[in-house]
């Protein structure tokens, strides 16, 4: 691997970041992210929440990516459709203030500033492997609170089988919206059991830092035993509902995207396998380095019980 001078230092920042966030408490820093007087866009490092994070046991054996790879090399079509072109063009995103509407099925719908929606859940760091159903792959050290929490906090129904994700639709924020790639919003779905599964995860943070707006600002979804393309980023609309959505890449090619997506290196993708994966920054170009890709991406003791009985060849 040739380690390049951005490795070094964020990996060390990092490192000082992990024991900053344990020490801060003792420093009696008492700033509050949430409350009126911060922002999300605020709560830098060192900045609104460095205290209120607690490290978490998840991934804890893994290296994370540095923040570098990790910010510009992303897929988020609303601002084109090149690696590079989110970290370039997402400056348009207004992240602050925003709005989260709670709908359908559950009996505390509503229209919720960001922060009054973050402000109850404990805010966690967790080191999660994320897979793209592209074959390339990275590790990422999330900020951000527990999808299962907060969803139980509207009181969804019994009809309430599946969760409805929607990113913003606007155009001018989002200018990759003015061409017709996607059906845009992006949309995607979770079953209400995969929802609350404890791994469910909603991001507003990288590295102990606001989520930079090319990551999904500011606020995004981390389904890590799924491919890539379920963990939707820049959420506005969270609804339940009884029957199962269509997202927007099965909508974009049923024959390729099933509604589950959960990582299978045993079902390859129609146009390439899924048996392996390119680890990103790791190698070179001419021989980047792969490993082998794991059943529900390493989390099967966490989510397999989920699909029993589930024909994963089918149900992909
Ligand atoms: N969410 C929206 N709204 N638009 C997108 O294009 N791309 C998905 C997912 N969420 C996407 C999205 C895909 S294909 C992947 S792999 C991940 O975001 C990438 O997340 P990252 O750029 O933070 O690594």
């Amino acid at each position: 691997m040739k380690i390049t001078e951005h490795h070094i230092t964020d990996e060390k920042n990092y490192l000082n970041r992990r024991s900053f966030i344990k020490k801060s408490a003792k420093f009696g820093a008492g700033l509050a992210l949430f409350n009126s007087a911060s922002s999300l866009a605020e709560g830098v490092e060192g900045g609104g929440w460095s205290d209120k994070i607690t490290t978490t046991s998840y991934g804890k054996d893994l290296t994370p990516h540095s923040f570098k790879e990790i910010s510009n090399y992303n897929n988020f079509y609303e601002f084109g459709t090149g690696k590079r072109d989110p970290a370039k063009n997402a400056h348009t995103l207004k992240p602050n203030p925003w709005h989260v509407k709670i709908s359908g099925e559950c009996s505390k719908q509503g229209n919720y500033d960001l922060e009054d929606f973050i402000a109850p859940y404990q805010l966690e760091e967790r080191i999660y492997r994320l897979r793209c159903v592209e074959a390339w792959s990275m590790v990422i050290p999330w900020v951000g609170v527990s999808l299962a929490e907060m969803l139980k906090t509207f009181q969804p129904t019994s009809k309430a089988k599946y969760v409805v994700f929607k990113t913003l639709l606007d155009k001018v924020q989002m200018p990759g919206q003015k061409r017709p790639i996607l059906n845009w919003p992006y949309t995607e779905g979770l079953t209400i059991a995969e929802a609350m599964n404890p791994l469910s995860f909603l991001a507003v943070g990288l590295y102990g830092k606001v989520l930079p707006n090319q990551n999904g600002a500011p606020m995004r979804l981390v389904v890590p035993w799924k491919y890539g393309f379920k963990s939707i980023k820049s959420i506005v609309s969270i609804h339940f509902q009884e029957t199962m959505p269509l997202n927007t890449w099965q909508e974009q090619a049923s024959n390729e995207y099933g509604f589950y997506a959960n990582v299978n290196p045993n079902v390859d993708h129609p146009r390439w396998s899924q048996a392996r994966e390119r680890v990103i920054g790791r190698g070179s170009f001419f021989k980047p380095e792969k490993r082998k890709t794991e059943i529900f991406n390493g989390y099967g003791d966490e989510v397999a019980h989920l699909y029993a009985g589930l024909d994963l060849r089918k149900n992909f």
